[in-house]
């Protein structure tokens, strides 16, 4: 087979360019590095939204009837994880041994299709409470109550902690949530509107969508950057260690986007994010030169592919001097885009048809194997 086919069959493989579907909720520009979320682009939403005011702004503009304001969405989010931390004992007592993604895979299947709020507030609300709860009993300690009329952003962090974290981390934690609420046709939204196309409901598509958000080339890219800092380890073993993984065969975590080619604008409002949080901390400085150095490997390894910094690099850097741990960053991401994941459940549902392509058959044909 000629290079060139090789290469159309591996994009026809990851429906590269393929329009899945229409949407108003986000919009990604690889090519200038833009992204516009209900009509904002990414700087301004992230300056004059939280992460209530966010959820509000997208179910809105998928069209939630009647539409919601941002102090009914903050009220019922409030009550939503307090009906949360009521199933937190019974999802604490099933899933023992499995990692916070994996338990709160099992903790959202645990919400019921039907209940006293809507579905996609039992969802959003339930996230941070399991997170949390998860969380602290890899230390061993006990899950702590949510409280009602605190932010959602705030209320995670202290139920994470036990104790309330500062002005400055609420507001930090609303900028990653605001930013990652919603991302186009990303692997995990594309899962949930799948579903939705069935008619499967709410808890349904969110709990797929989660399952694809976990690999690695998608919301589990975090955890290995931070591995890749610590083994990295000085300022000297910066190009040796990161050649040395490119000849290999690995791959960089937190680099390379299949629509950003030109750096991920996320990767800016976290680089900023975290800056102001640590004041530039010796963490960050070393996490600037790590970038700077895989830049240019993965120019000289890959001269011909155009691979920049995408969000997940900054992403493992802010939610670390948020005292997050590693093993949650994935579902701390979940978090926010269970957001965008229901609001693309919305619009999918208002469609109404049922997503099925068609696959090319490529297997033998009985006649042939008989011969
Ligand atoms: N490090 C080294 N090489 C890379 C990287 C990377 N991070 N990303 C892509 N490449 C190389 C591939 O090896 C391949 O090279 P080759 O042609 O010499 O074999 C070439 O670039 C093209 O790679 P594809 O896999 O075709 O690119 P694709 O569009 O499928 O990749 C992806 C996108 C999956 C994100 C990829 O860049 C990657 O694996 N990055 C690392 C994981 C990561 O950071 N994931 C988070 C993504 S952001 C998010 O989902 C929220």
């Amino acid at each position: 087979m000629s290079e060139n086919n090789v290469l159309k069959r591996a994009s026809a493989a990851g429906l590269d360019n393929v329009v899945a579907a229409e949407t108003a909720l986000s919009h990604v520009d690889g090519e200038a590095g833009r992204l516009v979320i209900a009509g904002y682009d990414l700087e301004v939403l992230v300056a004059s939204h939280d992460f209530e005011a966010a959820a509000a702004l997208l179910w809105r503009t998928a069209g939630l009837d009647p539409a919601p304001d941002e102090s009914a969405v903050r009220r019922q989010l409030g009550e939503a994880r307090v009906a949360a931390f009521r199933l937190v004992p019974l999802l604490l007592a099933s899933t023992k041994g499995l990692t916070v993604t994996e338990g709160l895979r099992a903790g959202l299947s645990l919400l019921s299709d039907e209940g006293d709020l809507p579905a996609h507030i039992r969802a959003v609300g339930a996230v941070p409470v399991f997170v949390a709860a998860l969380c602290r009993r890899e230390k061993g300690a006990s899950a702590v109550a949510p409280v009602a009329h605190h932010g959602h952003a705030a209320d995670f962090l202290r139920m994470l902690r036990g104790e309330p974290a500062s002005e400055a981390e609420v507001t930090a934690l609303n900028a990653y949530l605001v930013t990652v609420t919603d991302h186009g046709m990303n692997a995990s939204t594309f899962t949930a509107r799948v579903i939705a196309s069935t008619r499967a409901g709410m808890i349904s598509s969110i709990v797929g969508a989660l399952c694809a958000l976990k690999g690695p080339l998608h919301g589990g890219a975090p955890g290995p950057v931070l591995d890749m800092l610590d083994d990295i380890g000085t300022r000297e073993n910066i190009m040796p260690w990161l050649r040395r993984e490119i000849a290999k065969g690995e791959r960089l975590m937190g680099f390379g986007h299949r629509v950003y080619k030109v750096r991920d604008p996320r990767a800016d409002v976290f680089n900023k994010a975290v800056t102001l949080l640590t004041n530039g901390n010796e963490r960050v400085l070393f996490a600037r030169d790590v970038e700077k150095g895989a830049l240019a490997a993965l120019r000289e390894a890959k001269p011909d592919q155009r691979l920049d910094t995408n969000m997940e690099y900054y992403t493992a850097i802010l939610l670390e001097a948020l005292g997050i741990p590693r093993s949650a960053v994935t579902a701390v991401f979940a978090m926010s885009r269970v957001v965008g994941w229901s609001a693309h459940v919305m619009e999918q549902e208002r469609v109404g048809r049922l997503i099925r392509p068609q696959s090319a058959y490529i297997g033998h044909w009985p006649d042939e194997k008989a011969a």
